[in-house]
């Protein structure tokens, strides 16, 4: 089985379960156009985001990692009136092609763009003594998935749901000796995420249009 056949078979799949829609689909061309690299989830994988906040009944989400806001319009759009997303990206012009993928969608008053790495953003953000998040994506740099899993910890609380992106990449996950950081970096996040007692987790397989990669999902656990 074959990248022509995933792809196809997730074209087969948009078709039926993510209908035509303005806003997202002025994001994608928009993120296109701009040069962006085309690394955001596939449009199946935008509908599941929403449907893990929906379910959780997000009334608060971080993403960590913007790109051109297609997987933060997903998520915002399973807020409720009131409801808020901070989203953090380190690259100025990602982070204004989002902008304006986000007015596009008229979320501008729901969905905050935190530009500046990551590393620092989110310990300011920690400080603010903010309400736990109900959901967090973590999508940015692979290097960084072991810090920004902590981090998350810290910003979440009993019933949040943390899903990270990108944790199978092409299988090599599994080698051990890899030279590749960011293969390297996916290890130490589904090992620290394993181990981790104040989280019940798993990593789920997956192919598409964009290739052969894994999800990482986990609920946070109460005190007891
Ligand atoms: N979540 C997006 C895709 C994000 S791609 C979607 O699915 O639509 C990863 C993004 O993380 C890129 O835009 C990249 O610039 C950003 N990034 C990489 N390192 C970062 C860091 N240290 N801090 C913040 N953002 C970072
Ligand atoms: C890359 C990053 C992503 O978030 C993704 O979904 C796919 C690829 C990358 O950096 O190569
Ligand atoms: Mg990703």
């Amino acid at each position: 089985m074959s990248q022509n056949r995933w792809t196809a078979v997730d074209d087969y799949i948009t078709r039926l379960f993510v209908p035509p829609d303005f806003a997202l689909d002025a994001a994608l061309r928009a993120s296109n156009e701009a040069g962006l690299p085309p690394i955001n989830v596939a449009q199946n994988q935008g509908k599941l985001l929403h449907i893990l906040a929906l379910s959780c009944q997000a009334r608060s989400i971080l993403e960590i990692g913007t790109l051109g806001g297609y997987s933060t319009i997903w998520l915002a759009r399973a807020l409720p009136d009131n409801g808020k997303l901070i989203t953090l990206e380190s690259n100025p012009a990602h982070a204004e092609v989002a902008r304006a993928n986000i007015a596009r969608a008229n979320l501008s008053d729901v969905v905050e763009v935190r530009l500046g790495n990551a590393l620092e953003t989110l310990p300011q953000l920690a400080a603010e003594g903010l309400d736990p998040f109900d959901l967090v994506f973590i999508d940015a740099d692979k290097e960084n998935a072991p810090a920004y899993f902590e981090w998350s910890l810290k910003l979440t609380g009993r019933g949040s749901l943390i899903i990270t992106d990108n944790v199978i990449r092409n299988g090599a996950v599994i080698d051990a000796d890899s030279i590749d950081s960011s293969v390297q970096g996916v290890r130490r996040f589904n090992a620290a995420l394993a181990s981790e007692p104040r989280v019940t987790a798993t990593v789920i397989q997956t192919v598409g249009s964009k290739g052969y990669d894994g999800l990482a999902i986990a609920i946070v656990n109460g005190n007891e």
